[in-house]
């Protein structure tokens, strides 16, 4: 959604931005170029393998114009200058090297070991939760972040059969899924949801967007954007979770809201585009991944 994110973010010389996500630095190059001559960027990505392809896509065309770092995007307002930043950019979820390369055990497609983590500088792998965790604790892993309704089902097979085997790859926990619950000519593989679910788990994805949104307000500029793009309805949801909290122009104290009860408050954020923007058809002929990429804008006030 390179388009998409260029139009929210709008960005120009001599402005200041920030990538949360470089990955392969595909959007930090456009907005680089955007904001030519002299617009910088702050960029980090938790994945070292990211980072060094980001270094070498950038470095020759766009040398003093950023500061990369290896690191988590909920770290960004530790070193990135407080309301220094035009713009700020969360393109979240994996990426394609990480989802193609098979040593990194994120795909139930190419067998691998059972690993996905992001930064390999992290001691939990997804065997460490599936050899490890009682039954109860991966069913909850799958249903919360997977939407897994036979949670309960493969936990405790999976339980059961580490005893006699520890799991280790991705094809032997995908093909006790299989086994459960047979495909039959379903679209999506039945361990898709599950995988899902191990890998926000492992990477703590959801406890690291939330941090990650409240530092990038702090270091946006008032009047800059923050542009967040998410790939399931769970991330979403905290997305517009945040976004609602921050542009609220009331306060209210312990779980409910009355009306009678509120205090009125100066709102820190507004929204530039409530509705989620969505990839053009174009895109998704190109790029059949970005089927579930969704969109989200904010403006700090
Ligand atoms: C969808 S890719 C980003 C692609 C990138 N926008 C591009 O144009 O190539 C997501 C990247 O975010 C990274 N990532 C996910 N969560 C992160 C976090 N909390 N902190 C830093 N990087 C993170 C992943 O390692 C991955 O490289």
């Amino acid at each position: 959604m390179v388009a998409e994110v260029l139009a929210a973010l709008n960005p120009r010389s001599n402005g200041r931005y920030a990538d949360g996500t470089l990955g392969g630095a595909g959007h930090a190059e456009q907005m680089l170029d955007a904001s030519s001559p002299t617009g910088r960027l702050y960029g980090c990505d938790r994945d070292g393998a990211a980072v060094e392809a980001a270094q070498t896509r950038l470095a020759e065309k766009f040398a003093g114009r950023f500061e990369i770092r290896r690191g988590n995007f909920a770290e960004l307002v530790d070193w990135v200058p407080a309301a220094g930043c035009d713009g700020v950019l969360l393109d979240l979820g994996v990426s394609s090297p990480q989802l193609d390369e098979a040593g990194r055990g994120f795909s139930f497609q190419n067998d691998g070991p059972l690993d996905m983590r992001m930064d390999d500088r992290q001691t939990l792998t997804a065997a460490d939760l599936v050899n490890g965790e009682s039954a109860e604790i991966l069913a909850d892993i799958f249903w919360k972040y997977g939407g897994e309704r036979e949670s309960r089902r493969f936990a405790r097979a999976m339980v059961h059969d580490r005893v006699r085997r520890k799991f280790m790859t991705t094809r032997q926990l995908a093909e006790l899924i299989e086994r459960i619950a047979p495909r039959g000519g379903k679209k999506a593989h039945p361990a898709t949801k599950v995988f899902q679910a191990l890998r926000i788990a492992v990477n703590d994805e959801i406890g690291f967007l939330k941090r990650g949104l409240s530092g990038a307000v702090k270091i946006l500029k008032p009047g800059g954007r923050l542009a967040v793009i998410t790939f399931h309805s769970l991330e979403d949801r905290v997305v517009k979770e945040f976004g609602r909290e921050r542009t609220r122009d009331y306060m209210f104290i312990g779980e409910v809201d009355v009306p009678e009860l509120r205090t009125p408050v100066v709102p820190e954020l507004k929204w530039v585009s409530r509705k989620a923007i969505l990839p053009d058809e174009v895109e998704l002929r190109e790029n059949p991944r970005a089927r579930s990429a969704q969109l989200r804008v904010l403006e700090k006030i």
